[in-house]
């Protein structure tokens, strides 16, 4: 099979996939000919999603499902084996970044982070992972992010999940390394989607700074002096689901301009 084929026909599934990151992920895949389930919980975004991949000539099946919800993912799980048979590419995207400082937190986000960005993820593994090890190949590719490995103040729910999900890759990498599954990570920097938006407005309203300054700052941040696009963490995910990953399992691989080297 040609490097060009070898994601053709597979089925994946992208949780947050109507926007930002999820979406470029859907469509790379898509466009390699993959069999693409998009998830999230507004419908709206996840169709518009869908028929652009239908549009170029894919297959995209949009399912509303929030990844806090085990019934809702059993019962996408079951809509996507009908539709297309068991998911063998699994990426776990769906997250939220609220920032806060931690004095003023309230327990209410703490919990909704940590369940959406980590609880989320589990419960996907949890019920995708089975299909996997029994087909005996499989990719579980983790949205992450950098702060999986350093942190930045302001975002303690948001660092404490990441670095969980990033504990949660690595063990299951172990626990799946000869069953033909690979179990990785990607840990993007500032992407230009709307979560980096709403932080860069967020920031401007609390420092009184332009939306664009404080965009500029976060760019700033990266010695690239730039913001990631999405594709550019889409391809890594291609690249992790392909035939020359074979060999790369519970890695955490940064897509963020040389800002952490670690
Ligand atoms: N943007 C960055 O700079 C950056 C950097 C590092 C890592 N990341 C990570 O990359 C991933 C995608 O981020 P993004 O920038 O593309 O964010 P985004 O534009 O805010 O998109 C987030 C996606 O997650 C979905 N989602 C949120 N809560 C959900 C839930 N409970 N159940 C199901 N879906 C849910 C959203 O759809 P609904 O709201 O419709 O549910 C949306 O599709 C996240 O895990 C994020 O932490 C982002």
């Amino acid at each position: 099979m040609s490097e060009a084929d070898e994601l053709k026909g597979r089925i994946v599934l992208v949780t947050g996939g109507g926007r930002g990151i999820g979406r470029a992920i859907a469509l790379a895949f898509a466009t390699r000919g993959s069999y693409v389930a998009l998830t999230g919980r507004t419908q709206a975004p996840l169709e518009a999603a869908a028929r652009e991949i239908q549009g170029l000539g894919g297959k995209a099946l949009p399912l509303t499902c929030d990844v806090t919800k085990k019934p809702e993912i059993e019962a996408a799980k079951n809509a996507i084996r009908n539709e297309f048979g068991p998911v063998q590419i699994l990426v776990n995207n769906a997250g939220m970044a609220p920032a806060a400082g931690f004095l003023d937190m309230p327990d209410s986000l703490w919990e909704e982070v940590l369940s959406v960005n980590l609880n989320g993820t589990y419960y996907c593994c949890k019920l995708f992972l089975p299909e996997m090890v029994a087909a005996k190949w499989g990719r579980v590719i983790n949205i992450a992010s950098i702060v999986a490995k350093v942190a930045y103040p302001h975002t303690s729910a948001y660092t404490t999940s990441k670095h969980a999900v990033l504990g949660l890759t690595r063990v299951l990498a172990l626990e799946m390394a000869r069953s033909g599954v690979t179990v990785n990570a990607i840990c993007p920097g500032y992407v230009e989607t709307e979560m980096t938006l709403n932080n860069a407005r967020l920031m401007a309203q609390k420092t009184g700074k332009k939306l664009e300054e404080a965009l500029g700052l976060f760019a700033a941040s990266s010695p690239q002096k730039r913001l990631i696009a999405p594709e550019e963490v889409a391809e890594l995910a291609v690249m992790l689901a392909s035939k020359a990953a074979d060999g790369i399992t519970g890695q955490a691989i940064n897509v963020d301009g040389g800002a952490v080297m670690v």
